[in-house]
C-alpha cells in the first residue's frame, strides 16, 4: 500500500518584521496627520491618487516604497518567479479613527503589500494559523485573511478558512491580491494607519514577428 499526502495549492504570505522604525513610522504618520487629504483608502484603481508621486519630496514614501519592492522580491523569489520585466507600483494609505473597519475586498492587482506605521499594542506573534479564536471575535484593528477557495468555511472537515494577523508597527506581509481580506474596528483614540502597495507585475512582450496578430 502506498498513501501519498498532498497540500495542494498553498497560498504565501511573507511578513517582514522591520527593526528600527520609529522614525519612519513617525515621519509617516505626521505625513498623514498634516496631509489627511492623502488618504485615499478605498480608490486603489490605477488612476487613484498614488501617493508614490510624494517619493521624490517626502523622504519617508522613498524608504517606504523600497521597503516594499523589497518585500514583493522576497516573495517572488519563494514562489521561483523570475524574468519579470517590471512592476507597476500603486501606493495608498488606510488611516483609520475609532470604530472604523474595512470590510471584505481584494485589490485589483496581482501581488499586495501591507505596511504598518501605527497600530494597537499587540504582544503576540502577527500570524498565527491556529490561535483557537471564534471568526467573530472582533479583536482591535485585526487583519483577516480568508481562505481563497469559494466557500471554504463550509468545507467541515477544514477548520482553517482564515487566519488573524495582529498587527505590529515596522511589519509588513506580501501576499497575492485575489485573497480576501478585512479588519476588524479599531478600539484605539488614535489613528491607525497602514499603507497598502499594489504590485502589478508586467512581463516581456512576446515575439511579434513570430505570432503576428495581423
Ligand atoms: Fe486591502
Amino acid at each position: 500500500m502506498e498513501v501519498m499526502d498532498y497540500a495542494l495549492f498553498p497560498t504565501r504570505v511573507v511578513t517582514i518584521q522591520f527593526q528600527d522604525t520609529e522614525p519612519l513610522n513617525a515621519e509617516l504618520c505626521d505625513l498623514l496627520e498634516r496631509r489627511p487629504e492623502l488618504d485615499d483608502r478605498f480608490n486603489m484603481h490605477p488612476e487613484a491618487l498614488n501617493l508614490l508621486r510624494l517619493a521624490d519630496t517626502v523622504p519617508a514614501i522613498e524608504q517606504l516604497s523600497s521597503m516594499f519592492i523589497n518585500g514583493a522580491k522576497r516573495w517572488l523569489e519563494a514562489e521561483g518567479i523570475a524574468g519579470l520585466e517590471g512592476i507597476d507600483l500603486l501606493l495608498f494609505s488606510n488611516r483609520m479613527g475609532r470604530g472604523d473597519f474595512t470590510i471584505v475586498h481584494n485589490h485589483p492587482a496581482d501581488l499586495i503589500g501591507i505596511y504598518y506605521a501605527r497600530t494597537a499594542v499587540s504582544h503576540r506573534p502577527p500570524i498565527h494559523p491556529n490561535d483557537g479564536e471564534d471568526y467573530f471575535e472582533a479583536g482591535d484593528g485585526v487583519l483577516v485573511l480568508h481562505d481563497p477557495r469559494f466557500n471554504a468555511n463550509l468545507t467541515a472537515v477544514c477548520p482553517r478558512d482564515h487566519v488573524r494577523v495582529f498587527p505590529h508597527p515596522g511589519l509588513m506581509l506580501i501576499f497575492p491580491a485575489y485573497v480576501w481580506h478585512s479588519v476588524t474596528p479599531h478600539r484605539g483614540e488614535f489613528h491607525r494607519l497602514a499603507f497598502s502597495m499594489n504590485f502589478t507585475l508586467r512581463w516581456p512582450a512576446g515575439p511579434e514577428e513570430q505570432y503576428p496578430l495581423k
